[in-house]
């Protein structure tokens, strides 16, 4: 069967960022965004220019970093918001711009409060408008999946005519069903007179969890693009996850009549930089990311897997990226090999200080830890020690007493805003009293939402990385830290979430936000 290439568009920089505490700076966007270019993702959107000042600087740093994928920036159908876009994608190798309005009637008369003519008529200017960009213009019919067909066909061919050459019918609440989904493609490529000018493409949320069988559905039925994030990250539910679409139609050559370019010996690493990026854990049984994702605990499954591997395997782990030996460094490493290993894992330091300073600490890791892991590397540049986030509270010393039968009690020294200050307090356990004697420093009225800890690799010596979801006035933020100490992991991620919190600047959302 001769395969048709299948285009990989990755939205974790836009959609994925979306998912509330995953806002990412601009170093942060750049990084995952290289890391998606060695695993040859085809579009990367980077961001939604006119979101906020950051917004646009990170869309305009990706735009100049990245080289060999095309890079994307999400605008309303709006002049202004095409203009951002325009503006922050100058200089890229190859642009694209995506612009997009509500076409189904529920937010047609109650989000925009436009007649569908009008709608038309506003998707077909900011389309031409965005062609004064880029010849690259993609739009989506936000809310298609609960669009009315005749609507969809028009609009479509006045999109194609005028100039668009992606056409993308999202499934934005997660409400489409695999068969019906995938049929609506057929038909519609079928009924528009000038669809053989666009390639279709999907976009799905995992509300139902069919995000990916709803995707896949839409590629059976003839569709050439599918968007997508690393680990499903994304809004609410999050999105069709970019690893298993891609293993998918790889593992099912037999059934899928495409083929990407995706380098898959990459998707472990990056799925790993996107979660401590974020302070999204990936849960274990994640179908290819999770760390049991290929773990045979019954003593039948390792029979057979010993005997023949494909008796329980479809897939090889390391395809993936899943190494078997991850030993790779310990405390008698040098600079250079440190250097080489963090570029094989897509990780480059601009400047020798940046290095120096990682080297530093990877110093002071070895002495604690006898064997340093991979995921230990990822996690000594990872969000709270590697990111120019201001650090308005900064961690000085911790002492806590923690004794069968009695209270714990923590007493901490924090920087705050330059001055040195030191609080104690008691707690239910070591890191209920930490966050309260941080407290009577801060007094931040920040709410937790979340606090979990991780193990970054095997072993009673392993690092714990700890995240913490914040939230004040309607901000959520994720902090992470990590150490040998879990208590001292968890005061710095909390340091974190709070410095966060100091620092994000307002932005607004590309689907609630104005019109
Ligand atoms: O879910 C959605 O509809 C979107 C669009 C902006 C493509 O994210
Ligand atoms: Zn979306």
């Amino acid at each position: 069967m001769s395969k048709q290439h299948l285009v990989i568009f990755d939205t974790t920089l836009r959609d994925g960022e979306q998912s509330p505490g995953a806002s990412m700076t601009r170093e942060e966007k750049v990084r995952i965004a290289k890391m998606l270019e060695k695993l040859r993702v085809d579009v990367i959107e980077a961001g939604f220019a006119v979101a906020s000042q950051g917004d646009f600087e990170a869309v305009r740093a990706v735009a100049l970093a990245v080289k060999d994928s095309r890079v994307c920036s999400l605008a309303r159908a709006m002049t202004g918001d095409i203009d951002r876009a325009g503006e922050a994608l100058k200089g890229a190798n190859a642009s694209r711009i995506h612009t997009f309005i509500a076409t189904s009637p529920i937010h047609m008369k109650y989000k925009l409060n436009m007649a569908p003519d009008k709608v038309l008529e506003q998707a077909v200017k900011a389309i031409q408008h965005a062609r004064q960009y880029t010849d690259d213009v993609e739009f989506s019919l936000e809310d298609g999946s609960r669009s009315e067909f005749e609507f969809m066909c028009r609009i479509t061919e006045a999109a194609i005519k005028a100039g668009a050459r992606t056409i993308n019918v999202p499934d934005t609440v997660g409400y489409g069903e695999p068969a019906a989904y995938g049929a609506m493609f057929k038909r519609l490529m079928e009924t528009v007179p000038n669809s053989d000018l666009a390639i279709f493409s999907t976009h799905c949320h995992n509300d139902l969890g069919l995000a990916v069988a709803n995707s896949l559905s839409a590629v059976m039925n003839g569709v050439r693009q599918v968007e997508c994030t690393i680990n499903g990250l994304g809004e609410r539910a999050g999105n069709a996850a970019l690893e298993e679409i891609v293993m998918a139609v790889r593992t099912r050559k037999d059934i899928f009549p495409v083929e990407t370019r995706i380098q898959a010996e990459h998707i472990v690493a990056t799925s790993r930089l996107v979660s401590t990026i974020t302070g999204f854990a990936v849960q274990p049984n994640k179908a290819i990311v999770g760390a049991n994702a290929f773990a045979h605990e019954s003593g039948i499954h390792q029979d057979g897997v010993l005997k023949h591997r494909e008796t329980y395997e479809i897939m090889r782990a390391e395809d993936v990226g899943w190494k078997t030996n991850k030993l790779v460094l310990g405390k008698l490493s040098g600079r250079a090999a440190v250097k080489a290993r963090f570029e094989e894992l897509g990780i480059q330091f601009e400047t020798q200080a940046q290095l120096d300073e990682v080297f530093t600490r990877f110093k002071a890791l070895a002495d604690k830890k006898t064997e340093i892991f991979d995921e230990d590397l990822q996690t000594l540049v990872a969000k709270s020690q590697a990111t120019q986030v201001d650090e308005v509270f900064q961690l000085v010393d911790l002492e806590v007493c923690s004794k069968t039968g009695k209270t714990p009690l923590a007493t901490i020294q924090l920087k705050a805003h330059q001055e040195l200050k030191e609080a104690s307090a008691e707690g239910s356990g070591p890191v209920d009293a930490t966050y309260k004697a941080i407290e009577k420093i801060v007094n931040s009225r920040a709410a937790l939402l979340l606090y979990s800890v991780n193990a970054i690799t095997s072993g009673t010596d392993s690092q714990g990385e700890v995240t913490v979801r914040l939230e004040r006035r309607g901000q959520i933020v994720n902090g992470v830290g990590s150490d040998t100490d879990i208590v001292v992991a968890s005061a710095k991620a909390y340091l974190h979430a709070l410095n966060l919190l100091e620092s994000s600047a307002a932005r607004f959302h590309p689907q609630r936000d104005g019109v």
